[in-house]
């Protein structure tokens, strides 16, 4: 019996070396250097996984710097916008591939009250606050890690940092599977309460050229309701029904089909900038969204804890942030799909909580998979 344990024993243990061994094999990570910024240094990881999926990250604001995917005929091609250089990042750009926070999105006015303390941020986008502030979690270097299928990355955004109460410790694991899946796992504490709301800003164009706008893109949305926005994309407060609508999107339409219908909400957005209030949520991993690009056969799938999405359409781009490989980006030749908290909830009591108090820990996920259909 003893004997049969023994062995037993031993298979275990050998299985789960070999995977682990299958696990560092499969993955590649390569570092290279990517430049300083305050005095810290920055680098790019690329990973690759088994299939040839990449993905470039630099520690400089987390950001996804390029992700190739291949195409119905196998054809790998970056589908995400962004800058060859740092030195790029670091002059004014639309967030291309980073993390924002320590509030993504908009707090209106700048200002929140927190139990009987009132805040104020900075307006960095017309009277509101937009995703962070001025030198937000987009524009720091963060401590990275390799691991064996990803990269750790690790923030302390110090107390009173762009006004924001208590420190903050983050970490945000990227890895990349080999069923061709992105995951973004968040992870945070504090020692004061405070507004957390971490989302991934990538633009994405699935035809893999950026020539082409993203109009011709099938998107579909797990929502029944969004949250109508005032002229400077505040929400009202309520949650309207998406059913007769620009706003539907529950069967997958072309963005262009209704992008510049005379509604008011499409006046207000400059076309779709809004958040979706996503259906079944329940904490757990759900796919709540889809884009598709006929042209290619490329399919992404978004999957999300998080109660709301941001579908943003690149209605500000205008040509005048000229990308990698000298790529000029023009109005709506990417979308993003932001994994959030509803817009303004510190000043909205009836959105879902984005205040995390000492004690507590921030966890959630998104995953962008990709496939050809
Ligand atoms: C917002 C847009 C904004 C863009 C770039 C998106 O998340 O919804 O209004 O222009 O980020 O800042």
């Amino acid at each position: 019996m003893r004997l049969i344990i023994g062995f037993l024993l031993i298979g275990i243990l050998f299985i789960n070396c070999s995977n682990e061994k299958k696990d560092v094999k499969q993955m590649e990570i390569k570092k290279e250097n990517y430049g300083t910024v305050d005095g810290k240094a920055a680098y790019l990881y690329t990973l690759t996984n088994k299939n040839g999926m990449t993905v470039k990250i630099t520690n400089y604001g987390a950001i996804v710097q390029s992700l190739t995917v291949k195409d119905k005929n196998g054809v790998y091609e970056d589908i995400v916008l962004g800058y060859d250089k740092l030195e790029s990042y670091l002059e004014a750009t639309p967030y291309f591939g980073a993390v924002v926070g320590r509030y993504g999105n908009r707090i209106a006015k700048g200002k929140f009250t927190l139990d009987g303390t009132e805040y104020t941020l900075a307006t960095n986008d017309g009277e509101n606050h937009l995703h962070g502030g001025l030198k937000a979690f987009d524009k720091v270097v963060w401590d990275a890690k390799p691991t064996a299928s990803g990269l750790k990355l690790t923030y302390l955004s110090p107390d009173g940092e762009e006004g924001y109460p208590g420190n903050l410790y983050i970490t945000l694991i990227y890895t990349l599977t080999d069923n061709n899946e992105l995951k973004i796992a968040y992870e945070a504490t504090t020692d004061k309460a405070t507004p957390v709301n971490l989302t991934q800003h990538s633009y994405f164009n699935l035809s893999g050229n950026c020539n082409t706008d993203i109009l011709s893109h099938e998107v579909w949305l797990n929502a029944d309701h969004f949250t109508p926005v005032d002229n400077t994309l505040i929400p009202t407060g309520e949650l309207h029904p998406v059913e007769g609508t620009a706003l539907d999107f529950r069967k997958p339409t072309e963005v262009g089909a209704r992008v510049n219908n005379d509604e008011e909400q499409i006046h207000f957005g400059r076309g779709y900038d809004h958040n979706w209030v996503l259906n079944d949520v329940d904490g757990s991993l759900k796919l709540q969204a889809s884009v598709y690009d006929k042209s290619t056969g490329r399919y992404m799938e978004v999957l999300t804890e998080e109660p709301g999405m941001q579908f943003y359409c690149g209605n500000f781009l205008d040509g005048s942030n000229v990308g990698k490989g000298g790529k000029v980006y023009n109005y709506r030749t990417g979308l993003c799909l932001e994994t959030q908290h509803f817009p303004d909830s510190p000043n909205k009591p009836d959105f879902p909580s984005t205040i995390l108090r000492p004690g507590e820990t921030y966890t959630t996920q998104t995953v962008y998979r990709f496939s050809v259909k």
